[in-house]
């Protein structure tokens, strides 16, 4: 079976063909990040109308890269929600219309389940159960993965996400959107160990999530140096530091909460490269086994949305005929496939 995945939930449009089969076929990404990017963050409608003028000229060049024709097509995967509404509905729109144009069901995928099965697109996929970190400008989420569709949240953020407390602390520090990578960036350079930031909510029991504390903070620390450059990058080290092992102490705890000893990382901040080292050797450490997508999938793509929207029409290929989408949409709330 070959599955169309169409992604528009925010600011990248992203379209892919997967096969059941033969895997990946093809897979092409528009960022909109230098539309946004005057604004220091994503302007909804801007997104939407982009969406619009990129959708179909993606979706010719990825059939054209997997060399398939139209007929070739058996399913159409759409992210359905959570995300930003207009976005969503472009997404949505283009791939019921294509589904009736071309008779084939049209399958409506859940965001973060594209992204929580991300790394089974690579060589050595996870084998289930795990416990996935999902990580993304969003969400912050810990979840218990029995199968696909069979998730139950073990833990959340109470407030930002990480990536949206990478994103805004970026913004302090004066960098640029997307706020997340700007900051790995910069912290870089910075002093490892002249700042020590701290790990909210390690210190109680429980899986929850709160890094609204670190922006402020981030202010109080930044007010009380000259705000160099050198003061700027220790800082950013110091607040990625933080966040980086914040996750990690929750993903040691969730492992032992459920007894697994696979972790699966996905979402944008799954992309940090101080997260991926630090997580590596936890798991080497302790006997664990972790799982990435790699780079270009840990941020939003359309590989992920064909990935799992062809998982889900192999087991239930009927959809009717109604345009889905969902700006909030809770995970647990899945069908298991
Ligand atoms: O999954 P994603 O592409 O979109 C959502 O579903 O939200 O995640 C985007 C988020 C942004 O907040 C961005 O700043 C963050 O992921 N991000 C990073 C890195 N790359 C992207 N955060 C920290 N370090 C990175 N290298
Ligand atoms: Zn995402």
């Amino acid at each position: 079976m070959n599955v169309l995945g169409i992604e528009t939930s925010c600011d990248e449009t992203g379209v892919a063909v997967y096969s059941s089969l033969r895997g990946l076929l093809a897979h092409a990404l528009f960022s909109q990040v230098k539309i946004h990017a005057e604004y220091g963050g994503v302007v909804p409608e801007l997104a939407s109308r982009d969406h619009v003028r990129k959708l179909i000229p993606l979706i010719r060049r990825v059939l054209d890269e997997a060399k398939l024709s139209q007929a070739d097509i058996d399913g159409i995967a759409y992210t359905a929600g959570p995300g930003l509404i207009g976005a969503l509905l472009v997404g949505a729109s283009v791939a019921r219309s294509l589904a009736w144009a071309w008779n084939v069901p049209s399958v409506a995928v859940h965001h973060m389940e594209g992204h929580l099965l991300a790394p089974m697109l690579e060589p050595t996929p996870p084998q289930y159960p795990f416990v996935a970190l999902l990580v993304s400008g969003g969400h912050t989420q810990l979840v218990r993965v029995d199968s696909i569709g069979k998730y139950e949240t073990l833990g959340e953020s109470l407030d930002d996400a990480a990536g949206e407390a990478f994103d805004k602390t970026a913004k302090m520090l004066g960098l640029g959107y997307p706020g997340g990578p700007a900051l790995a960036k910069l912290a870089e350079t910075g002093v490892p160990g002249r700042f020590k930031f701290p790990r909210p909510m390690t210190d109680r029991p429980g899986l929850d999530f709160s890094f609204s504390g670190l922006k402020t903070h981030t202010l109080t620390t930044l007010a009380a140096t000259a705000g160099t450059e050198q003061d700027k990058a220790d800082v950013a080290w110091a607040f990625q530091e933080a966040v980086v092992e914040t996750l990690i102490i929750k993903c040691r705890r969730a492992l032992k909460q459920c007894g697994f000893k696979r972790l699966v990382v996905a979402g944008g901040v799954s992309a940090n490269r101080l997260m991926r080292e630090m997580l590596g050797q936890m798991a080497l450490k302790e006997g664990y086994q972790v799982f990435f997508p790699r780079l270009e999938f840990c941020t939003d793509n359309g590989a992920m949305i064909a990935y799992a929207g062809c998982q889900r029409l192999l087991q239930n290929p009927v959809e009717s005929p109604v345009i889905f989408s969902r700006p909030r949409w809770p995970l647990d709330e899945l069908p298991p496939a």
